[in-house]
């Protein structure tokens, strides 16, 4: 690749390839984005890029988190923790989507431009549409002096350090958690209470760890592999905190296998989805530790009765009667499931590509960051 022989961050360091080197780098990624920022003690979060006085924190009435591709399922992400531990209205949308039809833009909404690279066309052209019409936007930009960074005057940085490969992995894993102190710091000027801000916060400092522990099983889910590899179709399926990470698992296996994958809401199946199931089709089934996950556990029933093979990705301890295989990941409280449950995704779609012998850094038609529309 063109970077080859600049040093430090930008050589392999022994992995095949980076996308190999930044999945394994993910525990202490994910340490930069949380140090200084959480507040174990008080349960709470400090984002002093945001500039925001805890009056004004309150004064928030709605996020919206825009970004592309992966930066906006991180973003759903995002919105999911805003609601459940602010119970502050919050949604995602593609930006592109978002600058092209006439947004009306609301003074008391916090606006995330969400961009690994910040650089992307959209993206930027979005928050100069915000800044026009009054809007109050703030960045969630991994790489520090770039345009979107520039152009807000307000955010937080992923610092997930220097990504090379197309397909996101530790800078996605760091926009979920930068966004896990955005819900945790809106949360606390709000209704959470003390203990539950310290119970999150501190499942949050044990987050890194976690996601090695996630790492630690890779060769497990290599192994599973060959079931992505030889299929034409996969779906993957997830409800609720599930959902968005069914959605970026789809879009991993996609862009670096090009096995086609379709993500749907697993309680969509029998709306329509379910009639391509048989055994040629498996789909992964996310299982967060929450209240649905009974239901989920119905979900693989369905597919299992049309003959669907199943591999299930759960946080739970629960028994999974149906999934041919089950990947268990670590709990860190349903809240913080989506981060953890992105990792054994990431981890499938590259072995399933270097089955495939793809050229996993650089997939065809598609770059790194988008420039240009
Ligand atoms: C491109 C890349 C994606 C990325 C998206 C947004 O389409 O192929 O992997 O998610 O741009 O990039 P950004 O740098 O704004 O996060």
């Amino acid at each position: 690749t063109v970077v080859e022989d600049v040093p430090g961050d930008y050589e392999l360091g022994g992995h095949p390839d980076f996308m190999a080197k930044e999945i394994a780098e993910q525990p202490e990624a994910a340490q930069r984005v949380l140090r200084g920022r959480l507040d174990e003690r008080l349960g709470t979060a400090r984002l002093d890029g945001l500039r925001l006085t805890a009056r004004e924190l309150r004064g928030i009435r709605r996020v919206k988190f825009l970004g592309c591709g992966s930066a906006y399922y991180a973003g759903q992400v995002g919105a999911g923790l805003v609601e459940e531990l602010a119970r502050v209205p919050a949604d995602a949308e593609p930006a592109a989507e978002f600058r092209y039809r006439n947004p009306v833009v609301d003074p008391d909404c916090l606006y995330i431009a969400v961009s690994q690279s910040g650089e992307t066309a959209d993206t930027l052209a979005t928050v100069e549409e915000l800044q026009r019409k009054g809007g109050r936007v703030a960045g969630a930009v991994n790489v520090v002096g770039s345009a979107i960074a520039r152009e807000c005057d307000s955010g937080v940085f992923l610092h997930a350090g220097p990504e090379i490969s197309v397909a996101s992995t530790k800078a996605f894993t760091n926009m979920t958690l930068a966004f896990a102190l955005l819900a945790l710091t809106l949360g606390r000027v709000r209704d959470l209470s003390l203990g539950e801000g310290r119970r999150i916060a501190r499942a949050l400092a044990e987050l890194p760890e976690r996601i090695g522990q996630v790492l630690a099983e890779e060769d497990r889910i290599a192994s599973l592999a060959g079931r992505f590899a030889d299929a034409q179709h996969v779906f993957y399926l997830g409800r609720v905190r599930g959902w968005p990470v069914a959605r970026e698992g789809a879009q991993k296996l996609k862009e670096i296998s090009y096995v086609h994958a379709e993500a749907y809401q697993s309680s969509e199946l029998k709306h329509g989805p379910l009639a391509l199931v048989d055994a040629a089709m498996p789909s992964v089934v996310l299982i967060p530790d929450d209240e649905l996950a009974v239901k989920n556990l119905g979900t693989i029933e369905q597919i299992r009765a049309r003959g669907g093979p199943v591999v299930a990705v759960t946080t739970t301890g629960l028994a999974v009667p149906g999934a041919e295989e089950v990947v268990r990941v670590p709990t860190a409280g349903p809240e913080l499931d989506p981060v953890l449950l992105t990792i054994p995704l990431q981890l499938l779609a590259y072995h399933t590509a270097r089955k495939l012998g793809r050229d996993i850094d650089k997939p065809r038609n598609l770059a790194k960051s988008v420039t240009v529309e």
